[in-house]
């Protein structure tokens, strides 16, 4: 269908585009056409209203609080899958057959270990380096060893990609955090599942006996698959911007690291933690909302506000009852923190200026108090969610190369510079 769009600003000016529309939320108006038929370009910048291709993997609607993997609620699959198994959904588009998921998962178990080379990169990083940029550096390096397989016309090569570094990066941030300590490598372990192997990397010394709590293996698996895509947000949408240049997909997982690292995106659970320790306790939070409001102040709430989700993101609201279990099963129900995030929470949410902003906890606001009470440092939290959210990246970075419809991203811009003028030399400037 095309309908006729009058160009503001110019009486005569209009362009006929078509729309199309997809099997869920807003019709798309197509654009491509546009500069052609009027010299005109669109003007989105952080791409509000602006849907930068199709895709088949998640929907959210942000009115209604709804996110779908495949089709599937996430409420669903965290109540009733596994990491493993939403990595196979995501992957190839349906939930695996029991057979389909033990071949997946054997192949995921085998391939978890690090080429020893790769390992001593880590040595080349300061003990106090972050472990987001020792992450994103060794998930780019993993180009300089994987050569052989990167020719991404390649199904098979992208499907040894694809599993290879789900695989592999619980490994590298474990490795990172154990550079961090000083403390000696934890090998993976073939005989444990995803989430219990990540714990024993990042927890077990050789010292010691390290017994895998069931109520750490389950809250983990529950954060990475609440965590594993969302559409196309900031980090997504650098994978396949950098991957339509054609570049290996290592490299451009290593860009979406480098994005989803900022507090305005990933790095808001590890800043929350930050937020909440300013914070200190409950007669401080008048105060800080009020900075959180004052236009001629920085501060803002970090884990509250969303792009898309205008009521509430359906995965803060699990996170949050997951705090309420986990903590009371480690014995920490009393932790002030979480108390402290509660009670944040509800000022925040009685507030006009939040409540007209449509500003609501978002999937960083809580994550972190469980990610901390499960051992992990605020520094490895951003890195637990590239773990989970790998398995989003190349999903819609396998979507972008195969879609015969995919070219360079390359946009435009409303240039607001100098006019064409003379270069004057430097004796006369
Ligand atoms: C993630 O996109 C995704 O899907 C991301 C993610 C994923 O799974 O991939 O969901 C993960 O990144 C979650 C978001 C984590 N970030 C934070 O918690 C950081 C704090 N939040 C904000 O920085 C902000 O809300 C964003 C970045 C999340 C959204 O930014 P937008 O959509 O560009 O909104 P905006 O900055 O234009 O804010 C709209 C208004 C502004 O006020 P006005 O200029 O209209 O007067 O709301 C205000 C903002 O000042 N505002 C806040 C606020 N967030 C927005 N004011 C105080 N505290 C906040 N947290």
């Amino acid at each position: 269908m095309s309908n006729t769009y009058k160009l503001s600003g110019n009486s005569e000016a209009s362009a006929e585009l078509p729309s199309y529309s997809g099997t869920l939320g807003p019709d798309v108006v197509d654009v491509r056409s546009l500069y052609a038929q009027q010299d005109v370009f669109t003007f989105d910048p952080g791409f509000a209203s602006t849907a930068s291709c199709k895709s088949e993997i998640t929907f959210i609607d942000g009115k209604e609080g709804v996110l779908l993997y495949r089709g599937y609620p996430v409420e669903q699959l965290a109540n009733n899958s596994t990491y493993i198994e939403v990595c196979y959904l995501l992957l190839y588009g349906e939930l695996p057959t029991a057979t389909q998921l033990s071949n997946f998962e054997n192949d995921i178990r085998t391939h978890t270990m690090m080429n020893e080379t790769m390992l001593r990169l880590f040595n080349g990083f300061h003990h106090d380096a972050h472990p987001m940029a020792m992450v994103s550096g060794v998930v780019g390096s993993m180009s300089a060893f994987y050569h052989e397989t990167m020719d991404i016309q390649n199904p098979r090569h992208r499907e040894i990609f694809s599993h290879r570094i789900i695989a592999k990066l619980p490994t590298i941030a474990a490795a990172a955090y154990k550079h961090s300590l000083g403390q000696p490598f934890v090998y993976p372990r073939n005989d444990l599942d995803y989430s219990s192997n990540l714990l024993n990397m990042f927890f077990s010394v050789p010292a010691d006996d390290y017994e895998i709590d069931p109520i750490a293996v389950e809250a983990i698996d529950l954060l990475l698959i609440l965590h594993a895509d969302h559409e196309q947000n900031c980090s997504t949408s650098t994978v396949r911007l950098a991957g339509s240049s054609g570049t290996n997909p290592y490299s451009a997982i290593a860009a979406g690291i480098a994005a989803l690292w900022g507090p305005a995106h990933g790095g808001a659970n590890e800043a929350v933690l930050t937020m909440l320790g300013q914070i200190g306790n409950a007669k401080n939070i008048t105060e800080y909302v009020a900075k959180a409001k004052d236009k001629n102040d920085s501060f803002r709430l970090m884990g509250f506000g969303h792009r898309v989700y205008k009521n509430f993101d359906p995965r803060a609201t699990i996170i949050r009852d997951m705090c309420h279990k986990v903590l009371a099963k480690l014995g920490r129900d009393d932790d002030p923190l979480f108390e402290l995030a509660l009670e944040l929470e509800q000022v925040a949410l009685k507030d006009d200026y939040f409540v007209e902003k449509r500003l609501y906890p978002n999937v960083d606001f809580y994550s972190g108090i469980i990610y901390r009470a499960l051992g992990f440092q605020p520094s490895m939290f951003t890195v637990m969610f590239a773990i989970a959210r790998t398995v989003g990246w190349v999903s819609h970075w396998q979507e972008m190369i195969t879609d015969p419809e995919h070219r360079i991203g390359r946009p435009r811009q409303l240039y607001t510079g100098p006019k064409t003028r003379d270069y004057v030399d430097v004796a006369k400037r």
